[in-house]
């Protein structure tokens, strides 16, 4: 369906704000189309573009954004995530808890403002597809950047019982005292990868990304009352999805935190 935003095509000007995605390399990433879509259908005068940045330059880079007037901010990706917290003036609570920003923006003044958003776009994607969390329980597989920003939304959504389960059972203790510290209404256990007994099972691993990974999760324990859902964007339905829907579990898919994340980048970042 054409609409009056086709017929307009867009042209950089000197008022045009620019965005960036600082990752290395950038070949892969996939943010700037869908911002410069929200950006068309919100009728603002801006553009995404890649600065494919190695880590000994990222510091050199974050300063000169600085000075950039017409810069609003940029998407940080992989492997600037951690690192970038160290070049902000700002970090918001999640970006602190989580360890990491996966956006940041220019002030007015210069100032560099760090914010996380993987775990708030999870949960506003279950909450679009009718799934409440308040008061639930949830069994989350995974401990890095994904998974530990989901466990501080799921404590932010006020879920009553969170079990964690990871290969690293390390990282789980830190992740818990912290959850613990943060949302002390909200019952954090280290669990097994036994997902029996909770309302809502999610993958935050990267295992399904590949063929031969095994599930992150006992599937014995599944039953139709769950819900499922995946971190994982591709393939879109994973092997756990997939076993999911035999049982009759109702799925969720990873791209629903991905769409959701770019509206929310779009509302940080000025468009
Ligand atoms: N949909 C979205 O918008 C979105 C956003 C961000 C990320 N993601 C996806 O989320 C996934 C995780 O990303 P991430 O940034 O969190 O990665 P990460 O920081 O590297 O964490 C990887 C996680 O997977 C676990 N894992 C990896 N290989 C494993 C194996 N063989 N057996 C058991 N566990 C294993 C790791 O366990 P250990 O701690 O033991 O190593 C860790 O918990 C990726 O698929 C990524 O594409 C999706």
């Amino acid at each position: 369906m054409s609409t009056a935003l086709d017929a307009a095509p867009f042209e950089i000007a000197g008022k045009t704000r620019v965005l960036g995605i600082l990752a290395h390399p950038t070949d892969h990433v996939k943010a700037p189309p869908g911002i410069n879509r929200i950006a068309r259908e919100r009728a603002k005068d801006a553009v995404m573009v890649p600065f494919n940045v190695p880590p000994d330059g990222l510091g050199s880079v974050v300063n000169a954004f600085r000075s950039i007037l017409t810069f609003n901010g940029s998407i940080v990706t992989v492997p600037h995530k951690q690192a970038i917290l160290a070049f902000c003036d700002e970090v918001t609570p999640q970006a602190r808890a989580v360890g990491a920003a996966n956006v940041i923006r220019r002030e007015p003044d210069g100032r560099i403002v760090g914010a996380q958003l993987d775990g708030i776009g999870f949960i506003r994607g279950l909450y679009h597809q009718g799934i409440e969390l308040e008061g639930r329980s949830v069994h989350l597989s995974g401990a890095g950047g994904a998974a530990s920003a989901i466990a501080f939304a799921l404590g932010e959504a006020k879920v009553a019982r969170l079990t964690l389960n990871n290969r690293s059972r390390d990282k789980l203790v830190a992740i818990r005292a912290k959850l613990q510290e943060m949302f002390p209404a909200v019952d954090v256990a280290i669990g097994t990868i036994d997902p029996r007994g909770h309302d809502i099972v999610v993958n935050g691993t990267t295992l399904g990304m590949r063929p031969a990974d095994p599930l992150p999760i006992d599937e014995t324990g599944l039953t139709a009352d769950m819900v499922v859902a995946e971190v994982i964007m591709e393939p879109e339905i994973t092997p756990l999805l997939a076993f999911a829907q035999t049982v009759g579990c109702k799925i969720h898919l990873g791209r629903h935190m991905l769409d959701h994340q770019l509206q929310l980048m779009a509302d940080f970042l000025g468009l």
